[in-house]
């Protein structure tokens, strides 16, 4: 099925229809051993994989907060889906993002002022929130395959909510985002925590944010999903750069065939032509065409359930020396790919990555003297000012990518690589990005300038390169015992039929 015909919105979370049907139809297994509907590629079968893969999924998150909770020496875990965030002195709000410590729960992120209440051995409490409100579209009831599982109590205000929590706060930890959440105040709750003294306690989200590295086969699946939402858009993108079109179009391209609005998206998206694209996060969209348009970058994503795809693909426009740059690159980033496996620590493939960036720089004809030299100097680091990647999940940049173990231990990031997201030795069912780039940033290239190491660069070359801005080629990988799967690849493969 082409990606312009799924029909997303039977997966996504809109408001008055929050939820996905229930399943229908059996499973095979796939060849990873997984579960995967019986026409991999017919989307319309997507709720049917996940309704039978969220039981075990739930299992999980359960038996994580158990842990957490003992930890903590507390009975009952309150998740807050969050508040809207109100525009100073207007009556509009800022999109609202779910915590996702709620959004793991249940394939909900749209649903603010609710509350999933745990205590172990007991079904999970679901305080659901569906205020009567005729000036926006409230959530609808609870549907889809995740219901029978939780103890769901439908409430109209932040009151009722509130008055369905556990009586003994203090045995209950509360996570998420409390504070300056708009009307909360006006519980009458003056901790604006309801009533709960230990918000957000380290022991908890600790053990939680460590434990969440490693994805369910529930998680997979909404995440090759998203893979496959992004790379439709991808495809269009790509379409929309061939035809001429301007910054602002390629987007809205992109966000037609992953049939997103720009408030869905997991991150803002960066379509970079020309020297745009040396700008790491780049999110101006102009309206023209540059003349010529020499190169572009797309880092854009989407997300299924809150579980999201972080996709970058870089365009040539036909010129020669940025072509043979782009084959070189592309290269580069299949063999760190390669290389990803249980037991293979991050920080190593991330110094491998500036290893062969190197090389690629002296046989570029970017840089002169040995790989060693470049990397002592520094000069890999100004091409490539970013991490390898980081993990990715119900966020973006998911969270613990530094942790060393539950307890809040971290592992640093390397000397000289502070903006390294992930330093864990990687594990089974880990996803994780693999985005390694080479870009002409005028504002670094200049800290070479009188050094010992401005003779290593090849300004020439530099300066000629300097309008296409930059290369990234991102996909999202799943680590296995003895290699990876590419969410990403697999994809735009499956895209191709
Ligand atoms: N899109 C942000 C990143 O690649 O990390
Ligand atoms: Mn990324
Ligand atoms: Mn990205």
């Amino acid at each position: 099925m082409p990606a312009m015909t799924v029909d997303w919105n039977s997966l996504s979370t809109r408001p008055g229809r929050l939820f996905d049907p229930a399943p229908r139809l059996p499973l095979v297994a796939s060849a990873h051993g997984r579960y995967h509907s019986p026409m991999r590629f017919d989307y319309s079968d997507s709720n049917v994989e996940l309704g039978l893969l969220y039981p075990s999924h739930l299992e999980t998150v359960r038996t994580r907060h158990d842990e957490a909770l003992d930890k903590a020496g507390a009975a009952h875990a309150v998740v807050f889906s969050g508040a809207p965030h109100p525009v100073f002195l207007d009556d509009t709000h800022y999109p609202f993002r779910c915590n996702a410590h709620f959004s793991a729960w249940a394939p909900l992120t749209r649903l603010p002022l609710s509350f999933v209440v745990h205590t172990p051995g007991e079904k999970p409490v679901l305080i659901y929130h569906q205020p009567k409100d005729y000036w926006h579209v409230v959530p609808g009831d609870p549907e889809g395959y995740w219901t029978a599982y939780f103890d769901i109590r439908i409430v109209h205000t932040l009151e009722d909510a509130v008055a369905e929590l556990p009586e003994a706060r203090n045995k209950c930890v509360l996570i998420g985002e409390v504070g300056e959440i708009g009307e909360i105040g006006e519980t009458g709750d003056p901790a604006h925590a309801f009533g709960i003294e230990r918000v957000n306690p380290a022991t908890v989200l600790n053990s939680l944010h460590y434990a969440r590295g490693v994805k369910t086969e529930y998680e997979l699946a909404c995440m090759r999903l998203a893979s496959r939402r992004a790379a439709g858009g991808h495809l269009a993108a790509a379409a929309a750069f061939r035809n001429g079109a301007p910054e602002f179009e390629i987007h809205r391209a992109y966000c037609g065939a992953a049939d997103h609005t720009d408030n869905e998206l997991p991150y803002d998206n960066i379509v970079a032509l020309n020297e745009h694209a040396a700008v790491l996060h780049y999110t101006n969209l102009d309206r023209k065409s540059p003349v010529p348009m020499r190169s572009f970058l797309i880092d854009a994503g989407a997300q299924v359930h809150a579980y999201a795809a972080d996709i970058t693909r870089s365009y040539s426009n036909g010129d020669p020396e940025y072509d043979a740059l782009l084959g070189r690159v592309e290269t580069l980033q299949r063999t760190i790919v390669g290389r990803v496996a249980a037991g293979v620590d991050f920080r190593d493939l991330h110094f491998d990555t500036h290893r062969l960036l190197a090389a690629l720089l002296i046989d570029a004809g970017l840089a002169r003297g040995s790989a060693d030299s470049l990397l002592e100097s520094g000069v890999t680091s100004v091409f490539l000012p970013h991490g390898l990647g980081h993990l990715l999940g119900i966020q973006v940049h998911d969270v613990g990518g530094h942790m060393a173990d539950d307890n809040g231990a971290t592992i640093e990031t390397p000397a000289g690589h502070p903006y390294l997201r992930l330093t864990r030795v990687l594990v089974e069912d880990m996803v994780l990005t693999i985005e390694p780039g080479i870009y002409f940033i005028d504002m670094l290239l200049e800290t070479l300038r009188g050094t010992p190491a401005e003779k290593q660069v090849d300004w020439k070359a530099v300066d000629r390169l300097r309008p296409f801005g930059g290369i990234r080629i991102e996909d999202n990988v799943r680590v296995l015992a003895d290699g990876s799967e590419n969410l990403t690849r697999d994809a735009f493969a499956d895209l191709a039929g």
